[in-house]
């Protein structure tokens, strides 16, 4: 015979379901998270479950960040935290309390474009432009670690520092290889990089 679970009972048997539904509670109870986003202090309530990226879509409308796979293939949802890149689709927002957050909306400074985003347009680095911002976050992002001295798997001598001058159109395939462009922009896209990294 099939035993009815008693809810007031404290009865094991009934709390089947994920913590807190035999209260009656959500398991999954919106949380406030305190962000700064390109230069601004938001504050933002989502459920632990929500992404960085549909956080920025739909709480905050910055909707230049793209969504395309959703699930960590293609590079297009490129945002920087803490001034590293991370695929913002694979980031929960609940776990970014404190952090500064930028993304391309915010690359703008004064009324000018990023130089990497010139250099987009100047070398014709998209046609449909889907994967454009989070080419561009993961560009600006690279020419930084590059100048830090971090290698990839194209350097070739591990041994001697990395520099700028080492950043060879194979290193920038190699380091640009996570954001996909659908559109086969890639040769416009390593020449814009290119000129980026020679006026910085
Ligand atoms: S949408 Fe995030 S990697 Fe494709
Ligand atoms: S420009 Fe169309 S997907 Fe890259």
């Amino acid at each position: 015979m099939t035993r009815t679970p008693n809810p007031e009972s404290g009865d094991a048997a009934t709390d089947k379901t994920p913590s807190g539904t035999a209260t009656g509670k959500s398991p999954i109870e919106p949380m406030p998270v305190n962000l700064t986003v390109n230069g601004l202090a938001r504050t933002i309530t989502v459920e632990p479950r929500m992404t960085l990226l549909d956080a920025l879509r739909e709480k905050l409308a910055l909707t230049g960040t793209k969504k395309a796979c959703d699930r960590g293939e293609c590079g297009a949802c490129t945002v920087h935290i803490d001034g590293r890149r991370v695929l913002s689709c694979m980031t929960m927002a609940a776990m970014l309390e404190g952090k500064k957050i930028t993304t391309i909306e915010g690359l703008e400074k004064n009324g000018m474009l990023h130089p990497l985003q010139l250099a987009f347009i100047e070398h014709d680095g998209f046609q449909c432009g889907f994967c454009t911002s989070g080419q561009i976050m993961s560009g600006v992002a690279m020419i930084e670690e590059a100048k830090a001295g971090w290698p990839s798997a194209a350097t070739a001598d591990l041994r001697r520092d990395f520099t700028l001058a080492d950043l060879s159109r194979a290193e920038i395939r190699e380091r640009m290889s996570g954001n996909l462009c659908r559109c086969a922009c890639y040769p416009n896209i390593v020449d814009a990089v290119v000129e980026a990294v020679a006026r910085s």
